[in-house]
């Protein structure tokens, strides 16, 4: 059971008005707020470590290293994998870049990279970039009628040719959950990489690697109450060793030589070079102790519940379209009449809601959706039903409002 109130009083962001009300935010697939204790992990380092990481020989800088290495071990914790098996990027973009990269010398000509149309741009640009430098072919899996991967359409998309399939367990727009086990299995029978793309899973749901057999899985610290500029690259160690690292610098080469050798550090410390962002890395620590003192499985239940019941409301509105009833998660992608997505949103923002309109980086999604953009209220753990209702009366405030437009 959660204690919203309780939780609440945590997070400094939530006292906050917009145009004179309470902010309610329901942005939270684009990023959450963070807790108190994420805010002073990040202000301690600045006021109490100070120090760089892995370079020096005097006490804060071993207390530092100390600090951003066990955040290792608590990301290695909280998905089931071996801390030397997490290397820490920019984020999830950052992480699907340098698994792109890092894969090129295993893609050939001809090789065919699977995606699907519901992919956020982090998970389709650099699988592009790839594609068109080593001649590879992009190809996308069916979706359903629903918007959601099959089984059956991965088979039947996997040819001789398929060397990589990367997709989001929790797609950003549609907020459908993909059977990441089933398909590594049938994947991995044909030698296939699988990367996952866990951006909008790994802050709502208990995360195992282990069980899931992915051989990647990519996730930003800023949409599970951590601070932004932080991400995860979970790989297999075997499958991290043999990569090339997307940028090379201090902390990540152990010799180089006048006549331009060099040799690497292992992993992962072979993908984390110059300065990290120790404060980012630091806070993203205090943000997994403050999630896990919740419990992953709570917060799941929690937002899947609120957003059933935010569903049920909004299906009484006539003109309401919701493009992804069913999901497994916090997301809720509608349109309502003919109203431009952002019109709606700019409706919310006057009442203190704050939602995303637009194409929300799914930029090939909108053909599928037969809508050229959609709004999203995407909920978090510190959502209330109160908020939901004002979110509902609100939304059917919009005749009013949205019909001067017109
Ligand atoms: N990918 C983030 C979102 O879905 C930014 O809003």
């Amino acid at each position: 059971m959660i204690n919203v109130s309780k939780i609440r009083n945590d997070f400094p962001m939530l006292k906050n008005k917009m145009h004179g009300r309470p902010l309610i935010y329901l942005d939270n697939a684009a990023t959450t707020f963070k807790p108190k204790c994420v805010i002073d992990a990040v202000v301690n380092y600045y006021e109490n470590l100070g120090a760089n990481a892995h370079r020096g020989d005097y006490d804060l800088s071993h207390d530092v290293d100390v600090a951003y290495e066990s955040v290792r071990n608590k990301v290695g914790k909280l998905i089931n994998c071996d801390a030397k098996e997490v290397v820490f990027t920019s984020g999830a973009s950052g992480a699907i870049n340098t698994v792109a990269y890092g894969l090129e010398e295993f893609i050939n000509e001809g090789d065919e990279i699977l995606l699907s149309e519901a992919e956020h741009a982090s998970n389709v640009l650099p699988w592009f970039n790839i594609a068109h430098r080593k001649g590879a072919v992009i190809k996308y899996i069916p979706l359903t009628s629903e918007g959601r991967i099959t089984i059956e359409n991965v088979k039947s998309t996997i040819t001789s040719r398929t060397k990589l399939i990367s997709l989001a367990h929790v797609t950003n727009v549609l907020g459908y959950t993909l059977d990441v086990k089933e398909i590594t299995k049938v994947a991995h029978e044909s030698n296939i990489f699988v990367v996952i793309d866990g951006a909008q899973s790994v802050p709502h749901m208990v995360i195992d690697v282990k069980d899931l057999d992915c051989d990647f899985l990519c996730f930003s610290a800023h949409k599970m109450c951590g601070p932004t500029g932080v991400g995860v690259l979970y790989g297999k160690y075997e499958l991290l060793e043999k990569m090339q690292p997307i940028m090379l610098g201090g902390g990540m080469n152990s010799r180089f030589y006048t006549c331009g050798d060099y040799t690497l550090h292992h992993a992962p410390s072979k993908f984390e070079a110059g300065t990290p962002h120790i404060e980012g890395v630091i806070g993203f620590g205090a943000a997994i102790d403050y999630l896990e003192s919740i419990g992953m499985e709570n917060i799941h239940q929690y937002e899947l519940e609120l957003k059933k019941y935010a569903i049920n409301k909004m299906k009484e509105i006539p003109g309401v379209k919701i493009y992804n009833e069913s999901n497994e998660s916090g997301v809720i992608t509608f349109n309502y009449k003919d109203v431009f997505a952002q019109d709606i949103a700019t409706h919310f923002n006057t009442y203190g809601i704050a939602v995303r309109a637009g194409q929300h980086c799914a930029k090939i999604l909108t053909d599928f959706l037969k809508a050229p953009a959609t709004v999203r209220a995407s909920v978090s753990f510190y959502n209330t039903y109160e908020e939901i209702d004002f979110f509902i009366e609100v939304l059917k405030k919009g005749d009013e409002y949205l019909n001067a437009y017109f």
